[in-house]
């Protein structure tokens, strides 16, 4: 029998793709599958702080997502601001602490704004922290972090032999929080997108073919119940990792 290690991931990060496809397939501008796509973003939370996991943290819009038409861009970054105004007397009902990576000052001030609000207002939650990553790139994260290290060492804060992975983890947008345990990316795309590089290098991979706002809480539970049934092994051998 398949051996079950009923550990609950304390981490799930999510590339929620799929929002434009959804929409075209029923002859809609893909602006309406952006708008469906927060309703799947509330599932999602229900399921996650059901379920007791820590941190989720969602992939919402790239840095080269700023390379799609105007249009979208602009709808996009209106939907935000109005889901977040509308989803702060949720997040305070259910505990949930609001997060943001990315290279935030990218953003429409409106949005900067309504992003800083809501983070303040929920920061003595003590559930779920939600990350938004937002004008987010693995690549833009190292970049920024590599920048904070040329200032430590300007400052002699630092010298070469201090730099390790403890310290350049303390320099990632991700600092406070656990590597993810979980990585699920819907839309049927197999590939990172440029997201979480450093932090993702043991997490556990679920590529599903669900277009994001068809994503349900079930998805999520069947995710961690597969989850549940890998070995993870950080490269040891089996007998290291499950001593029988
Ligand atoms: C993901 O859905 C949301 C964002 C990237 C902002 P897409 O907009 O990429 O939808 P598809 O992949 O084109 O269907
Ligand atoms: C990844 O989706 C980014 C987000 C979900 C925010 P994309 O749709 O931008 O990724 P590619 O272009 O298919 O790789
Ligand atoms: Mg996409």
């Amino acid at each position: 029998m398949e051996e079950t290690h009923n550990i609950m991931p304390r981490h799930i990060a999510i590339i929620m793709d799929g929002n434009g496809r959804w929409a075209q397939q029923r002859g809609l501008e893909r602006v309406y599958g952006h708008q469906a796509g927060t309703e799947a973003v509330r599932r999602a939370v229900e399921a996650c702080a059901k379920a007791n996991v820590q941190y989720l943290t969602l992939y919402a819009f790239s840095t080269e997502n700023w390379n799609r038409p105007k249009s979208e861009v602009d709808a996009l970054m209106h939907l935000l601001v109005k889901a977040l105004h509308d989803e702060v007397p949720k997040l305070m009902k259910n505990q949930v602490r609001l997060n943001a990576i990315g290279a935030m000052e990218d953003l429409p001030q409106a949005c900067q704004d309504e992003f800083r609000s809501a983070i303040a207002e929920t920061s003595r939650n003590t559930g779920l922290t939600l990350t938004i990553a937002l004008s987010y790139s693995g690549r833009n994260e190292w970049v920024r972090a590599a920048k904070k290290v040329f200032d430590d060492v300007a400052c002699h804060k630092v010298t070469k032999d201090d730099i390790c992975e403890t310290y350049l983890n303390s320099k990632m947008d991700t600092a406070q929080m656990p590597d993810p345990d979980i990585l699920i990316r819907t839309g049927g795309e197999c590939r990172i997108s440029n997201f979480l590089l450093w932090q993702l290098a043991y997490t556990e991979l679920f590529f599903l073919p669900v277009m994001w706002p068809d994503f349900k809480g079930d998805h999520l539970r069947e995710v961690i119940s597969q989850f549940q049934s890998r070995e993870r092994r950080f490269g040891k051998t089996s007998e290291q990792v499950t001593p029988r």
